[in-house]
């Protein structure tokens, strides 16, 4: 059974009550439980902090955790860590970078990931879907899943 993670930076905690016109109106609670149902198949397992060292320490230990593939918005992080994206370039498994909104559209300090060159692709703009469509990528990219 394929193990997928998703990890998800600063702020996203509070998805649902956070400026809903911009990152919807659904918890993440119920965005989990509802690609669970979807990926019956897949192990999910989800993360998210506020704080750049906790991501990258929970990144560091994916490896250990069997992690197959990783699912990642790195909110505001996405566009200044350079902690982040190397941790994230030493992961082995395919990583997708994922954005709730659509970054280029909005504010142009958003328009830049550091992230996006080290993973294998990126959603931006189609809200919750983009976890979904991201974990999709991965299952048929590893040859299992839904
Ligand atoms: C975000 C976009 C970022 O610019 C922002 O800082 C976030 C969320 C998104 O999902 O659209 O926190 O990553």
């Amino acid at each position: 059974m394929l193990n997928l993670h998703i990890v998800n930076g600063p702020n996203l905690g509070r998805l649902g009550r956070r400026q809903p016109e911009i990152y919807g109106t659904v918890s993440w609670g119920d965005v989990m439980d509802n690609l669970r149902k979807d990926f019956l198949n897949c192990r999910l397992e989800d993360f998210q902090s506020n704080h750049e060292g906790a991501l990258i320490d929970y990144l560091e230990t994916l490896a250990d955790r069997g992690a197959d593939g990783l699912v990642i918005n790195p909110g505001a992080l996405t566009h200044q860590s350079y902690a982040l994206r190397d941790a994230v370039a030493a992961l082995t498994l395919p990583v997708i970078e994922v954005h709730l909104s659509n970054i280029y559209a909005r504010e142009s300090f958003r328009s830049h990931s550091v992230i996006a060159p080290v993973a294998v692709g990126q959603i931006s703009g189609l809200g919750i879907d983009g976890y979904r469509l991201a974990l999709l990528h991965l299952a048929l990219r590893l040859g299992s899943g839904s």
